[in-house]
């Protein structure tokens, strides 16, 4: 039995009580999230693999001074976590046109883009996340002007590093999904990134041939996770025999 408290269950993800004040713990689940959700697939394995493909790139974040919730991981599927005030805001970085802006602007995909976008997508499952302004962020109190120069400083960097490590190995950064909440520390307050940074949050094609390796993969079984594990694979945290 479990007794820890639940804060939050998603999709993906629960958010139990930490063991000291102001830390939460993570835990990946196994079932599909975003477009994928509607399915109520599981993926057997995923949760696994995205800990750790998180917690890789979060460390490597921390270590450049890119400030993150991310503390330590506690096993295959938990991680230790800053408890942050989340902003009910999701930040999409895009590099090539796919997905919805492709759809959107009736831009093949896969066409490179001018320069990278971001964009902000207001936080509501019922609403089914819609895109909003930053008019619409300020107007509504969502976030401060000065911590969308944050947030997006902050996206900035973090595709210049993901971009840098994918390329490195072979993948092409399409474009993913950042979230980021409000760290209250020593009478001050600054914005990092929450979340997880893995394949169910990234578009990630491969350098030569374009296949997917991330959720929109083609999902027929076992597609989805063996896209995930070659990412693990190339990024030298996975062995070869798992
Ligand atoms: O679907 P769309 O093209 O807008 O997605 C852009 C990026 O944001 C993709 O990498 C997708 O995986 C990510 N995303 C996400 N969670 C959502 C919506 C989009 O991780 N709820």
């Amino acid at each position: 039995m479990n007794r820890r408290r639940r804060i939050y269950e998603g999709n993906a993800k629960i958010l139990y009580e930490g063991p000291e004040p102001g830390t939460l713990i993570q835990h990946f689940k196994d079932d599909a999230s975003g477009e994928n959700k509607r399915r109520n697939e599981v993926v057997d394995g995923k949760g696994v693999l995205n800990n750790r493909i998180s917690e890789y790139i979060f460390n490597n974040l921390n270590a450049m001074g890119i400030p993150t919730h991310f503390i330590r991981t506690l096993n295959m599927r938990e991680q230790l976590i800053r408890e942050v005030e989340i902003i009910p805001l999701e930040v999409v970085v895009r590099n090539v046109a796919a997905g919805s802006l492709a759809k959107r602007l009736g831009i093949e995909e896969g066409t490179p883009l001018p320069r990278s976008i971001i964009e902000f997508y207001y936080k509501n499952n019922e609403l089914g996340d819609p895109m909003v302004s930053e008019e619409h962020v300020t107007a509504f109190g969502w976030a401060s002007p000065q911590e969308i120069d944050d947030i997006m400083s902050l996206a900035i960097r973090v595709n210049d590093f993901l971009s840098g490590l994918f390329l490195g190995v072979g993948i092409r950064l399409i474009d993913f999904r950042l979230e980021c909440g409000r760290l209250y520390e020593n009478e001050m307050m600054r914005i990092i990134i929450a979340d997880e940074i893995s394949p169910d949050s990234c578009r990630l094609w491969d350098l030569t041939s374009s296949e997917k390796f991330s959720k929109d993969a083609s999902r027929e079984n076992g597609r989805v996770l063996a896209g995930y594990q070659e990412v693990a694979r190339r990024l030298g945290i996975l062995n070869t025999n798992e």
